[in-house]
């Protein structure tokens, strides 16, 4: 069957069996022949076309979904995943040479500490430590001082990576989980490709709300992932008294698996961390290095109960092994050396100056941003289409609030990482434009 593309080139979709079907609309995805939130054809019609029975190309949507390449959303059909599970990469909008990339969510390259790995390191052989003690220790230092327990500590390939492998130690096909709406995009990409459903939860400034997590206790969720601070997209921070609600609703649920993502550790230092770890059975608290001290080093550290611990590192050890004590060695000397933790600090600060600085330069032009900890600010807008074609027209590229909400009111996430001090004025004043051309005046 021929389907017309976004492209306006055709891809024609073959096959006579289910899984010959769903193989040639998942090379067409991959390839970028397929976009993001294209629908496939109509059941009847794709059958007809093939010359097989109805039941068949339903087996192949069936397959396509449990994989997390497509989505069936009723009367909607079934459409391809905005960040399909069998694409091998990222499949944003495409972001013209001459905008500002205000979307992406990197840190700024400039201000990461420098990698240096010394000459003549040990290599590990097979049948070492999990984790390299030296890590062990510094890692230990760290949650102590945070009042996050850190008898059981497991290395994974990033905070994402981390989510996955605890939700695989207690979940199974059906679960749901309860997720911050708005909330980090790769989970609500992540959950259907694992065959979980997202509970969405409303957020304000202090975290998930106490009335939201409680609906999502009562509908049945079998696990919470709360991040403690610079949430993305809205920069909320746990605070204390959010922390001690939480906590008690979670006490009246302990076999609920707490995952709390503390991405934003090490770049939101003036908000301390108020963790939930123990309110439940199971829990894990991830630290991703991403955000503070870059992405390529694809490593978190998880503290967790000793089971969920256990579950995480066994299966680790059965398929990817270990994470490279080449890497741990690397986070190692990153936790631990005094002029890294200087640059850190001052990357936090410069982050803290470019996010106040943009939202209040949208406060004095009567438009409401939020964003108290973290690299991004979230604008609750009218239409996010208008504000990012016409931000986008004005050499401005930011997130549509889509990629990152369920059932929340529109907005969209500007990245301030990347921000110069000196752009925020011109930005601001695009923004205003840009609402006022809408008619939708300044405040929104
Ligand atoms: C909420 C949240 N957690 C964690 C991360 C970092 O993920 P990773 O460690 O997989 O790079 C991000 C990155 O954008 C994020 O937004």
């Amino acid at each position: 069957m021929v389907v017309q593309t976004s492209s306006r080139a055709a891809y024609k979709i073959s096959g006579r069996g289910a899984s010959r079907i769903a193989a040639s609309i998942e090379a067409g995805i991959a390839a970028g022949h397929l976009a993001p939130g294209q629908a496939l054809p109509p059941i009847r019609d794709l059958a007809a076309e093939l010359e097989v029975n109805p039941n068949t190309v339903s087996a192949a949507y069936r397959l396509l979904r449990d994989r997390g390449a497509v989505e069936t959303a009723g009367r909607r059909g079934t459409r391809v995943r905005e960040q399909p599970a069998t694409a091998p990469r990222n499949l944003d909008f495409p972001i013209p040479a001459d905008a500002k990339d205000l979307v992406n969510g990197n840190p700024d390259r400039r201000l990461l500490p420098e990698l240096v790995f010394p000459r003549g390191i040990s290599q590990r052989l097979y049948k070492g430590e999990t984790i390299l003690p030296s890590l062990l220790t510094a890692a230990r230092e760290r949650f102590a001082a945070d009042g996050v327990p850190a008898e059981h500590v497991v290395p994974a390939f990033g905070a994402g990576d981390a989510i996955d492998r605890v939700l695989s130690a207690h979940l199974r096909t059906g679960d749901t989980v309860a997720v911050e709406d708005p909330g980090w995009g790769a989970v609500y990409h992540l959950l259907p490709a694992m065959g979980l459903a997202a509970v969405p939860v409303p957020i304000d400034a202090e975290g998930m709300t106490p009335q939201g997590l409680a609906a999502a206790l009562n509908r049945g969720a079998r696990a919470v992932i709360i991040t403690s601070r610079a949430q993305n997209p809205t920069g909320a921070a746990v605070t204390a008294r959010r922390a001690e609600e939480l906590r008690t609703l979670l006490a009246a649920h302990p076999d609920v698996l707490l995952i709390e993502d503390d991405h934003g550790a090490d770049i939101t230092p003036h908000f301390g961390l108020n963790t939930l770890t123990g309110a439940t059975t199971h829990w894990a608290h991830i630290r991703s290095l991403s955000k503070a001290y870059g992405p390529d080093l694809r490593c978190a550290i998880t503290a967790a109960d000793a089971t969920t611990a256990a579950r995480v590192a066994g299966r680790l050890r059965l398929g990817a092994g270990w994470v490279s004590q080449v890497i741990q060695d690397q986070v190692h000397r990153l936790w631990t050396d005094e002029r890294v933790e200087k640059q850190i600090a001052e990357a936090a600060r410069a982050y803290t100056e470019r996010r106040e600085a943009l939202i209040a330069a949208l406060a004095a032009r009567g438009i409401a941003a939020q964003g108290v900890s973290g690299i991004n600010v979230w604008i609750p807008v009218p239409e996010e289409a208008v504000v990012v074609s016409g931000l986008l027209a004005a050499g401005w590229a930011v997130a549509p609030g889509a990629w990152f909400r369920a059932g929340s009111a529109p907005g969209v996430r500007i990245t301030v990482s990347n921000l110069d001090l000196a752009e925020v004025e011109p930005l601001a004043d695009a923004f205003a434009a840009v609402l006022s051309a809408s008619g939708s005046g300044g405040a929104v």
